[in-house]
């Protein structure tokens, strides 16, 4: 018996890999989280069972156990099971924990990455995460830390790496997470871009600053684009090139 741990990707079915489509046809059980698009649930056989372990606000503090549960159950009475996450297993998705406790129960288990958000949320808005003379690496982090992880978040490093800062599940915390990286010394006018909903019907961009991002509501599920790299919209938009790149770029051409 193998669980498939299966990145479904940020929302758009047509970003999901076609080992994740083809397990999703043969699968006789589904156990998805909320955030999963319908329409990738759609794609499944309609002889397969599916099950919504997903966690909400305020829900039993022992939700991860009891997924742990229903995998170890489903796995025992199905061939093909899938554990469907949103983005990919293992970019905060609890997919390590997972796969620990069911080869600690004998339980076979196979990866298959997935599209992360981290990602593909600001490309859908046409920012790359990095770019020449703009950021030459990119960070991603959780804006939602658990209090009892034994080491904590170092904002006052983050915020002078230099590098794109992508924050996942910061939505609520957006004005905490900017007051932080303000206190710490990054600049007022750094570019901020909340892209919310990426890949579906319902993706909006809101593009602003560090210093004002706490006066903009920020709908979850959001990805946080901090750094220069959230002032472009290099597919849709005119993407604010330095003088000083132009120049090095005619110089690469010619
Ligand atoms: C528990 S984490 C899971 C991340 C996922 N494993 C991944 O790789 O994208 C959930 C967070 O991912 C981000 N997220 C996932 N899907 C998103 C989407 N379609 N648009 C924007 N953010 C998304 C949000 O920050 C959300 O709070």
């Amino acid at each position: 018996m193998t669980v498939h741990l299966v990145g479904a990707g940020p929302g758009d079915p047509e970003l999901l890999t076609l080992r994740a489509l083809r397990l999703l046809e043969t699968a006789d059980v589904v156990v998805h989280d909320r955030l999963v698009d319908p329409r990738i649930l759609d794609l499944a056989a309609p002889w397969a069972e599916r099950i919504d372990v997903g966690k909400r606000p305020g829900g039993p503090t022992d939700a991860q156990a009891r997924i742990h549960a229903v995998l170890l159950e489903a796995a025992r009475r199905h061939d093909v099971v899938v554990r469907l996450k949103g983005g990919d297993p293992f970019v905060f998705g609890r997919g390590g924990e997972e796969a620990e406790a069911l080869r600690a129960a004998g339980v076979d288990v196979e990866v298959v990455p997935g599209i992360t958000s981290a990602i593909a949320g600001p490309a859908a808005a046409g920012i790359p995460v990095t770019m020449r003379g703009h950021a030459s690496g990119f960070t991603v982090v959780t804006g939602h830390e658990d209090p009892a992880a034994s080491r904590h978040l170092d904002w006052d490093a983050l915020a002078r790496l230099g590098t794109t800062l992508v924050v996942l599940m910061g939505a609520s915390r957006a004005g905490a997470i900017a007051e932080r990286l303000l206190d710490a010394g990054m600049a007022p006018d750094t570019p901020v871009a909340a892209v919310q909903s990426a890949t579906t019907d319902a993706q909006r961009t809101l593009r602003t600053t560090l210093a004002a991002l706490d006066d903009h509501p920020v709908d979850a599920p959001a990805v946080l684009v901090i750094g220069t790299v959230a002032g472009l919209d290099v597919v849709d938009g005119h993407p604010r090139i330095h003088d000083d790149e132009l120049e090095r770029l005619a110089a690469d051409l010619t």
